[in-house]
């Protein structure tokens, strides 16, 4: 994923924005952490609460409707929460949702999308792999992002069925997951790619896995550090940067809406980051009926 284009980012915030405020960020569930990741390293005097919406998780297989009614549900709560600026750290949400979340909440904002203008300048054989949700590939955003940048380059589109609910139970390296893996990278080697576009945040916690099917025939692009990057030049623009006198010291604050087990377990296990993950509700329109985790 690359993060949106600059233009698309700024907004006037309210005057009631303080840089000491917190940055919200979201995934459906445990993706968004590798973005969390980035912005730690990236900005880290930066305060940052995290909002997993595991109880829904995954996005990818859900409506358009549902997982635009749960990006706004999660973005409100995480401005209420007192977020000075948002990053929708989840590319099938940015597909889907973010223009919404902008017409609605008066806050800087960062979405993803999947890297294919840095595939598209790096690949050597003109043909490179994308793993990303279904969702996610069969966006406008998406197609739009093939017109503008993948001119004279072969993408090979597949959806990465069953990985995000892998990392979501915490398995990056079972012999399951890789012989899945292995279903959707091998077509790619054969057909010439030399590079993968990791485009969904999930993916990134996959990569000591893919490096051991894929050894260095193919270059992943993960790019959450330019949303790291994006990131901060947003809150620069706002005058929102957090300054290392006022630095927020302590870990980040995990929330979910699931138990928050695997959560927990992923963040300490792979961020080295040990901090308790707070159960919450949070309720929207499509969730407030018995039947509410049907898509
Ligand atoms: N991390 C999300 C993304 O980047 C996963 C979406 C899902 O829940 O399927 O697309």
């Amino acid at each position: 994923m690359s993060a949106e284009s600059p233009s698309s980012s700024a907004r006037i915030v309210t005057p009631r924005a303080d840089s000491r405020a917190p940055v919200g960020i979201f995934d459906s569930g445990l993706g968004g952490l590798s973005v969390l990741r980035a912005v730690r390293t990236q900005l880290p005097d930066e305060a940052l609460i995290y909002a997993a919406d595991s109880l829904y998780a995954p996005y990818g297989e859900r409506d358009d409707d549902f997982i635009a009614d749960r990006t706004l549900a999660i973005c409100e709560w995480l401005v209420k929460q007192g977020a000075k600026a948002l990053v929708v750290a989840c590319n099938t949400a940015t597909a889907q949702s973010i223009a919404l979340v902008r017409e609605k909440l008066p806050v800087p904002l960062v979405g993803v999308e999947p890297g294919i203008k840095p595939a598209a300048l790096q690949s050597k054989t003109r043909v490179a792999g994308v793993l990303a949700t279904q969702v996610t590939l069969r966006s406008a955003r998406f197609q739009g992002l093939l017109e503008r940048y993948a001119a004279d380059c072969r993408f090979l589109c597949q959806p990465g069925h069953g990985l995000v609910q892998a990392v979501e139970r915490c398995d990056v390296g079972s012999a399951e997951l890789r012989t899945l893996l292995h279903s959707y990278l091998q077509p790619m080697l054969d057909a010439g790619a030399d590079t993968l576009v990791l485009g969904c945040t999930h993916y990134p916690f996959l990569d000591a896995a893919i490096c051991d099917i894929v050894g260095d025939r193919l270059a992943l692009i993960d790019t959450s550090v330019a949303i790291a990057r994006q990131l901060e030049r947003v809150l620069g623009q706002h005058g929102l940067r957090a300054t290392p006198e006022g630095a927020d010291t302590a870990p980040p604050r995990f929330y979910s809406t699931g138990d928050g087990t695997h959560q927990q377990q992923l963040a300490a296990t792979l961020l080295q980051i040990n901090a308790a993950v707070e159960q919450v509700v949070i309720p929207s329109r499509r969730t407030a009926a018995p039947d509410s985790q049907a898509a």
